[in-house]
């Protein structure tokens, strides 16, 4: 499987979350997210209607890196690749997920948070993951440590991250991106938001070093 997609969303650096509640309100805050500089975002496949909108930004944006997050089954696996996304990723693992994941032809970000949780996901092969959730756990702080024990490994926090936060990640080596929905949080759609959410993006990558 190419591993291009794994340079994308480190050069993007961070990644805004979506969840989905109206389609057209979801579609226009990707439009807005892209207008602002996203150059790779996750859209949570936690509504009914999120297969549709990841579809619909998968035409808009064929530039983007799109992830489908929220993968937790066989059932998720093939909603994301029917959708058109270019990565899967899940706040668990489970060896069923692996296993539909691994069969098919997206990449997948299994979340975890222990140093168990990593080695099963090397098991299978896999060597980018979501820590999730970041902030209650205190991502940075074992982050650090992970570099030590797992160098191979990634890691994409997600999970109560705000602006704030970001500077504790920016130097850590095993870091490819940060995810999370304080980059949109608060803001309503309309003529100010594309610059709102360009200030947003350009101040996280700052943070983080991009
Ligand atoms: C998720 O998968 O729900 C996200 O990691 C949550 O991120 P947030 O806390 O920034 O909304």
């Amino acid at each position: 499987m190419s591993r291009e997609w794994i340079g994308r969303l480190g050069a993007a650096r961070v990644m805004p979350i979506v969840s989905v509640g109206d389609v057209d309100a979801a579609t226009a805050l990707v439009d807005d997210l892209v207008a602002g500089g996203a150059e790779a975002i996750e859209i949570l496949l936690r509504s009914p209607r999120a297969p549709e909108v990841l579809r619909l930004c998968r035409r808009r944006h064929p530039e983007v890196l799109l992830a489908a997050g929220t993968v937790i089954n066989a059932a998720g696996v093939g909603l994301a690749v029917e959708a058109g996304a270019d990565v899967m990723i899940s706040p668990g693992l489970t060896p069923a997920l692996a296993a539909a994941a691994l069969s098919s032809p997206l990449p997948l970000v299994p979340g975890v948070q222990t140093a168990g949780d990593v080695m099963l996901a090397a098991e299978y092969g896999l060597d980018v993951l979501k820590f999730y959730p970041a902030e209650p756990n205190d991502a940075a702080t074992i982050l650090k440590d992970y570099a030590n024990v797992f160098p191979g490994t990634l890691f994409v926090p997600t999970g109560g991250i705000g602006e704030a936060a970001l500077p504790k990640y920016a130097s850590l080596r095993n870091v490819l991106a940060v995810g999370g929905s304080w980059l949109h949080a608060g803001l309503l759609p309309g003529a100010t938001r594309p610059a709102a959410l360009s200030r947003n993006m350009s101040e996280a990558r700052r943070l983080l070093g991009a």
